[in-house]
């Protein structure tokens, strides 16, 4: 190479690391607005948080994720709406200070089909709340097409774990996946 082609691979070259970088670093992204609160009233209003984009995996997206929901409420502001036909199964139940919906999502949709899942709560995103109680719990996992979550009182922080993804819905939220 001529002194001039090796400068300009040399340029080349830390351009395209440059890039790589950005593009990492925009999965660490997040943005003022980004809709931090989830809630679960009932099997028609009920929120989980998920990636903020398409193609990313449920583990990945812990540190910024956001609070997507069945519809627009004021329990949960700003939240952006389930892609279509993502939630195939949901069911509502409640107990002594916590209410949950447990489900089944459609893994061809929005997330990564074989990607093992991972937990949100409320540490991870930071500033992740569920409206009206003190602790929640996360999980989606599609490559088995779950989908959990549950709303914890202090009184019964313990049926909020975190920290235990690896068991997954059915251990950690019993409820009807189905
Ligand atoms: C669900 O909760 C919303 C908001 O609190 C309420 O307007 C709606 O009537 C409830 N729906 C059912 C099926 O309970
Ligand atoms: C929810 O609210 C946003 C912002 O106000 C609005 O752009 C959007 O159309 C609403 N979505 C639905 C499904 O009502
Ligand atoms: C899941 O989504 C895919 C892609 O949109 C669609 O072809 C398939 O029919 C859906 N499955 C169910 C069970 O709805
Ligand atoms: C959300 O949760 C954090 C702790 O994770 C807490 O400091 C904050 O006050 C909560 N915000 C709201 C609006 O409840």
């Amino acid at each position: 190479m001529t002194k001039l082609s090796s400068l300009i691979f040399i340029l080349a070259v830390i351009t395209s690391i440059h890039a790589i970088a950005v593009n990492v670093n925009k999965l660490d992204i997040r943005d003022e607005g980004d809709p931090m609160t989830v809630t679960v009233e009932n099997e028609t209003v009920f929120c989980s948080f998920l990636p903020r984009v398409s193609g990313q995996t449920i583990s990945s997206s812990e540190s910024n994720a956001v609070a997507y929901c069945t519809q627009n409420t004021t329990n949960a502001p700003n939240a952006r709406i389930f892609p279509d036909g993502f939630i195939l199964t949901k069911h509502f139940a409640s107990g002594d200070g916590y209410v949950q919906i447990t489900g089944l999502i459609n893994r061809s949709i929005y997330v990564v089909p074989n990607d093992g899942g991972g937990q949100y709560d409320i540490k991870a995103p930071v500033g992740a709340n569920c409206t009206g109680y003190d602790s929640f719990v996360n999980l989606v996992e599609p490559d088995v097409g779950r989908f959990c979550i549950r709303c914890c009182k202090k009184t019964v922080s313990d049926k909020c774990p975190r920290g235990r993804s690896e068991a997954g819905c059915e251990s950690i939220i019993p409820g009807t996946y189905s």
